[in-house]
């Protein structure tokens, strides 16, 4: 037996069926054709509405369901929701789930968008934690368990916590939810880029195994389901199942696509077949690239020589490895490297490392107003230096990583527009600014 909504899809698109339905392609009837000639009929073919055998995303019965307890099984929740609006909906259905209007949340200042926006949905109000901060790669830490409690009188509705971070920080989640729970303070955990933890021994637990009451896996990311499709895994039972499944309503098309949902399936089967083993080649690949970068002296790639690097920071590139890794493009990347070092010119003096080093201006933020009731209030535009400790009107994002530098009611900094100007000086698209040149 196949996955069972790749099963039902499959069965579905075999019928001969006289469509009156959407989508306007009708089968793949009226797909256009630069796009069938990139990628065939077949994505059309497989690309149906809510017929009665392919189930409701909203209220799953048939394969939806089934292939959710599945996916609920491998990874060890109590109960799964399959996500067409990638992670960022999920977490805003988790934060959603657990906060009200006014009351507060502690989550990491670092967090991604969706964590802001879900404040701004909710009314949620933040209370941030500034993770350490390493200078030398110029990344986040991770959290401490003292540092997640540290809250003066009110409880706090939830605590968001990113683990593994963009960069593959992990936080000790196990400690962090027996603290949370002593206080019956339910645990959110932004596992984006962490849905394959667990299935290599020298991997971290995952969330869930570590007791996160709330996860949220961006499936896409590191396993092999289609871009924008995730998961929400709920555990235990601090967290109210219906207000989930309500916030998800909300937030998710109508018009669920079949193809990420069965996508959803694929991996998931995809990882069923040998979850003990699938990852063996990828980490013994990481781990001989890792050897084989460290021997090379220069530590600072200069330009682009056919390898995609996944994010290019001030100090640090990030290179994603996945199943889909090969020995050939390690290889690649290796030698371009090697290339890269012995051709350079330009050698990095310490003091002008030091000027480019770019800091994360998060130290000395302040809030005049909470995230949603700056987001509905009337805005001002001003000059860039003018907007100096004024309240923030805007969500301003470079991406990626997706880490907002400003936030909605936050007092605007000198460094944090510095850093602005910095990071797009450098090119790096910056999402959120209704002047997109970052003149006002
Ligand atoms: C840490 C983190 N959380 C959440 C997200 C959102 O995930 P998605 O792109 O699946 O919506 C991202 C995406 O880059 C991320 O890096």
């Amino acid at each position: 037996m196949g996955p069972p909504l790749v099963s039902a899809l499959k069965a579905s698109a075999a019928q001969n069926a006289a469509s009156f339905h959407f989508p306007g392609h009708n089968r793949g009837h009226a797909a256009p054709s630069s796009l069938t000639k990139l990628i065939g009929l077949k994505p059309f073919i497989h690309d149906l509405p809510e017929l009665p055998e392919l189930d409701n995303l909203f209220s799953p019965e048939g394969p939806i369901l089934e292939a959710q307890k599945l996916a609920a099984k491998l990874f060890g929740s109590q109960e799964t929701w399959f996500l067409v609006g990638g992670t960022t909906c999920g977490i805003q259905a988790a934060i959603m789930a657990t906060c009200s209007p006014g009351e507060h949340i502690i989550l990491p200042r670092n967090s991604h968008i969706s964590a802001i926006s879900a404040m701004v949905l909710s009314g949620a109000i933040p209370k941030y934690i500034i993770p350490e901060h390493n200078c030398n790669w110029d990344i986040a830490g991770g959290i401490t368990p003292s540092q997640e409690l540290e809250m003066e009188g009110q409880k706090p509705a939830a605590v968001f916590v990113i683990s593994p971070t963009y960069h593959g920080i992990c936080s000790n989640l196990t400690e962090i939810s027996q603290l949370c729970h002593s206080y019956g303070i339910p645990v959110i955990v932004d596992e984006a880029h962490g849905a394959h933890l667990g299935f290599h021994p020298q991997m971290p637990h995952s969330a869930l195994k570590q007791g996160a009451d709330l996860v949220v896996q961006s499936t896409h990311k590191v396993l092999c389901s289609f871009t924008q499709s995730s998961m929400l895994h709920m555990s235990g039972n601090v967290v109210d199942r219906e207000k989930i499944c309500r916030s998800l309503q909300t937030l998710q098309s109508t018009s669920p696509s079949y193809l990420l949902l069965a996508s959803l399936d694929a991996a998931r089967a995809q990882l069923s077949e040998n979850p003990e083993t699938i990852f063996n080649k990828a980490m013994k690949l990481a781990t001989e690239a890792k050897i084989l970068i460290k021997k090379i002296p220069d530590d600072i790639l200069y330009g682009n020589h056919g390898i995609v690097s996944e994010l290019v920071g001030s100090q640090s590139i990030t290179f994603a490895f996945n199943l889909g890794t090969c020995k050939e493009h390690v290889q690649r990347l290796v030698s371009g490297l090697q290339e890269l070092s012995a051709c350079s010119l330009q050698i990095e003096t310490t003091e002008t490392k030091v000027k480019d080093r770019g800091h994360a201006p998060f130290t000395d933020i302040s809030m005049s107003l909470n995230p949603r009731d700056a987001f509905f209030a009337n805005k001002r535009k001003v000059g860039i230096r003018e907007s100096l400790g004024k309240v923030c009107g805007e969500l301003i994002c470079p991406y990626p990583p997706g880490i907002p530098v400003m936030i909605p009611g936050e007092i605007i900094t000198e460094r944090a527009l510095d850093y602005l100007l910095g990071v797009r000086r450098k090119g790096v698209v910056v999402t959120g600014a209704s002047d997109p040149l970052l003149s006002s």
